[in-house]
């Protein structure tokens, strides 16, 4: 079921005995892999209660960009939540940042974790190439968990031969201001929203309305903070796009799956919302 914790603690089974007695692992050592807004969403969250953290990607230019974001994000929240003790506030910033480390190498850090947190690109196949890696060195114990979101777990646990510790941890965009986390298998949240998304970009390439309409009428007429074509921005029409492609071949037929032409090109073109300057609006 969804969950709204945010302590990486989890009951496994123990594969060393018979019985399935259930042993409670705490989790303290955290890899996250991805640098992107997710994955330094997920370092935050994790780093600010506790867990000592490694963020992954490839490149150091993209490390120290995700370091900024957090650092950005960790003082917007210490503003309100140490409103009256800036002191208590700048020490919970320091803190958390001090639990996070950067590396470029995942395979040289996963054997101190007991949890690896994949937040890479939304494809099957890297993922598994990922995961089949990290397998070889990942100690005995740890747990591996995918922030997938639109593909089932148990395709990408099987590229391993830890399937008994592989979860799913989908969490949402800011994820240090979002409190759901889901691990239901098939994930309820995208299997709603991403069709609404679709269908209100639908609306707007048949011309029934412009997308400031439609994004002023969810907002006022359904109490959405974001409109869809703000959040399709907000998200990545990237992320949006591998969602929809992926589901269209699992369901060719099914209209809530239909891809967009206008997406595809954007995301072609690199227009791919705030995190390039430009998607359906134009950011500075
Ligand atoms: N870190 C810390 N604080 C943040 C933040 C961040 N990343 N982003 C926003 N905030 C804070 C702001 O500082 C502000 O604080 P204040 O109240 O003290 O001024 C507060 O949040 C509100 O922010 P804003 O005034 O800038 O704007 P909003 O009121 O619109 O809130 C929002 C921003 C929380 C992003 C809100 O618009 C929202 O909830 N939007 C919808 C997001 C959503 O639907 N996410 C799910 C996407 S789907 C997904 O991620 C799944 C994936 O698999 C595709």
């Amino acid at each position: 079921m969804a969950f709204v914790t945010r302590q990486f603690v989890r009951s496994v089974s123990s594969s060393s005995t018979a019985s399935a007695t259930a042993k409670k692992i705490v989790i303290k050592h955290v890899a996250v892999i991805g640098g992107g807004l997710m994955g330094a969403g997920i370092a935050q969250v994790a780093a600010a209660t506790g867990h000592t953290v490694v963020l992954v990607d490839q490149a150091e230019d993209i490390l120290a960009k995700s370091k900024k974001g957090i650092e950005e994000s960790l003082k917007k929240i210490a503003k309100k939540k140490f409103a009256e003790n800036p002191q208590a506030g700048s020490e919970f910033v320091e803190k958390t940042l001090s639990n996070i480390s950067t590396n470029t190498d995942a395979a040289s850090v996963v054997h101190s974790m007991d949890l690896v947190v994949e937040a890479i690109v939304e494809n099957l196949k890297v993922k598994n190439e990922l995961f089949k890696r990290l397998d070889k060195f990942a100690s005995e114990h740890t747990i591996f968990a995918s922030n997938t979101s639109s593909l089932q777990i148990t395709s990408i646990a099987n590229a391993t031969t830890r399937q008994d510790r592989f979860a799913g941890l989908h969490f949402f965009n800011p994820v240090p201001m979002m409190k759901l986390v889901e691990d239901t298998p098939g994930f309820i949240v995208n299997r709603l929203l991403v069709p609404y998304l679709m269908e209100a970009v639908r609306l707007y390439e048949r011309g029934d309305a412009s997308k400031e309409d439609i994004d002023i009428a969810m907002k006022l007429g359904a109490g959405y903070p974001m409109g869809p074509f703000e959040l399709l921005d907000y998200v990545g029409l990237d992320t949006t796009k591998f969602i929809m492609d992926g589901w269209h071949e699992m369901d060719t037929q099914n209209p809530l799956f239909q891809p967009s032409q206008s997406v595809n090109k954007m995301v072609a073109e690199k227009k791919l919302g705030k995190k390039t300057g430009e998607g359906f609006y134009k950011y500075k």
